[in-house]
């Protein structure tokens, strides 16, 4: 314990002194820039009327400089039937009854709820969203962003398992719908939306009508299902699937971790899915590996939570898309992520450095045989702890019910889009022709291939 306690003590205060050098060095930074500033440009500071204040449009005019740094949010009044009414077919789908009252329904626990979550977050009072980057406009002049909160994972699910008549129900009738109603709006139609929000958070939900809201600023798990030309790093912003199981509170550590390698889910799933399935192969003759089937069951969720509170490493092929939809209960779990998938996207990955808590194998290493298994044998137990240590600091991230977790930090990815989107837009405005036929830089294009780094 006290062989413990040592180096930490240590290690804090080098970390004390690093950060005080880059404190001295920002600041002398900022000083220089405030300097050349007021040197250079005095008439940007100045209260006279100057060209540059001519130059700005008459919002930021008005506003300037900004009281409040915060990001200005316009939630749309969609008509109910493309959030609570959604719900409300969730339930008749099922056998339920129809509502007299549907804002009084319960949005049904998934994992795509996003949506849920970002809509609660934006209809909540001001004084609950602390540490909010953002702050809800009730007059869309105001607006930097405009978010549309249709519930479009929900609606692709409103018949899922069910035959298609059933409850009458169509998702592609609420996307065209949908569409229509924003192609309407003056705020929607002013910049071909690129200064709106939207959230797609199941690879197939709006995808009916995606090139119709291509411009705007995609939430999403991934690109899988997605064009170079719909979606981009640059543009959209990659979130979390809302991990439904458990966080781990017990003590950090491998004692009560038996199971070496554990993952639950399909067997065969659509494309993309060849590497899984000759990973289960090999790794089916080890002894402290689990590999477990899933489906909906409850029992299913006790045995997924069980297995990854009590196993070293989990392990995350890809599925249908190269997602990482099981990888945010694995962090929750403590359970460090093995991933095979070469071409995956995670969220915030500005601020987080997965490879901090999860090993990365490319996907043709992982399927020599052993070697998988061997490489991880070889990762000792201390890197495992620290594994851990760094999954509990960020677990925040990924968790949409924390008060300051994942809604907050996906406003805070939507907040550094707004330059782009200003400049796009004023781009856009002068722009007389573009080829458009290929990729192209400026179409701020995701596709690039090959594979850059791995092991
Ligand atoms: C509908 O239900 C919500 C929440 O339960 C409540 O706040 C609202 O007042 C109700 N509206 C009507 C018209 O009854
Ligand atoms: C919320 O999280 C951000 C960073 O993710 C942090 O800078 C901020 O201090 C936190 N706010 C609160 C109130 O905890
Ligand atoms: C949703 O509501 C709008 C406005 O009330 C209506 O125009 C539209 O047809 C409805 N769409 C669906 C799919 O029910
Ligand atoms: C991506 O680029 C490659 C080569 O530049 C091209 O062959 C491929 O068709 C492009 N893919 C898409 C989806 O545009």
């Amino acid at each position: 314990m006290n062989e413990r306690l040592k180096p930490k003590i240590r290690k804090h205060s080098n970390l004390f002194s690093e950060s005080k050098k880059v404190a001295v060095s920002i600041l002398s930074v900022l000083l220089i820039f405030a300097f050349v500033n007021t040197l250079f440009y005095p008439s940007f500071y100045s209260d006279s009327g100057s060209v540059q204040r001519n130059l700005v449009d008459s919002r930021e005019k008005l506003d300037f400089p900004r009281k409040s740094h915060k990001t200005r949010v316009y939630m749309y009044d969609l008509p109910t039937n493309f959030t609570y009414g959604v719900i409300e077919q969730h339930r008749i789908a099922r056998g339920g009854e129809k509502s007299d009252n549907v804002t009084g329904l319960n949005y049904p626990g998934h994992q795509h709820m996003h949506e849920w979550y970002l809509f609660s977050d934006l209809t909540r009072p001001e004084i609950e969203r602390v540490g909010s980057p953002i702050v809800r406009v009730f007059d869309p002049v105001e607006a930097d962003v405009f978010y549309v909160s249709a519930f479009s994972s929900l609606s692709l699910i409103v018949n899922s398992g069910r035959p298609r008549s059933g409850s009458g129900y169509s998702d592609e009738d609420m996307q065209e719908s949908l569409v229509s109603w924003l192609e309407n709006q003056e705020w929607w139609r002013r910049n071909n939306g690129r200064d709106h929000v939207i959230v797609a958070g199941n690879p197939n939900a709006l995808k009916r009508v995606m090139d119709r809201v291509k411009n705007a600023v995609l939430l999403v798990a991934d690109f899988g299902r997605l064009r170079a030309d719909q979606g981009s790093l640059v543009k959209d912003v990659i979130i979390p699937y809302s991990h439904r199981i458990d966080a781990y509170e017990g003590e950090l550590g491998v004692e009560k971790r038996n199971t070496f390698l554990f993952f639950m889910g399909n067997h065969y799933r659509k494309d993309g899915s060849k590497v899984r399935d000759l990973l289960f192969k090999l790794l089916e003759k080890e002894d402290d590996v689990v590999i477990k089937h899933e489906s909906q069951l409850r029992g299913n969720m006790r045995a997924a939570k069980q297995g990854r509170h009590t196993s070293k490493f989990c392990l995350h092929p890809p599925g249908d898309t190269p997602s990482a939809c099981r990888l945010f209960d694995s962090i929750a779990s403590l359970c460090v992520p093995v991933i095979v998938s070469d071409g995956i996207e995670l969220p915030f990955e500005d601020v987080i450095d997965y490879r901090k808590f999860s090993v990365f194998l490319r996907s043709d290493s992982a399927l020599k045989p052993g070697f998988l298994v061997k490489r991880l044998r070889k990762v000792k137990q201390e890197k495992i702890l620290k594994y851990q240590k760094a999954m509990k600091e960020v677990r925040r991230y990924f968790d949409y019910a924390h008060p300051n977790g994942t809604v907050n930090e996906i406003w805070r990815q939507v907040t550094q889009k707004v330059p782009l989107i200003k400049l796009m837009i004023n781009r856009e405005k002068r722009m007389i022709k573009r080829e458009s036929n290929e990729g192209q830089c400026s179409c701020l294009c995701s596709n690039q291939t090959g594979i850059i780094h791995g092991v």
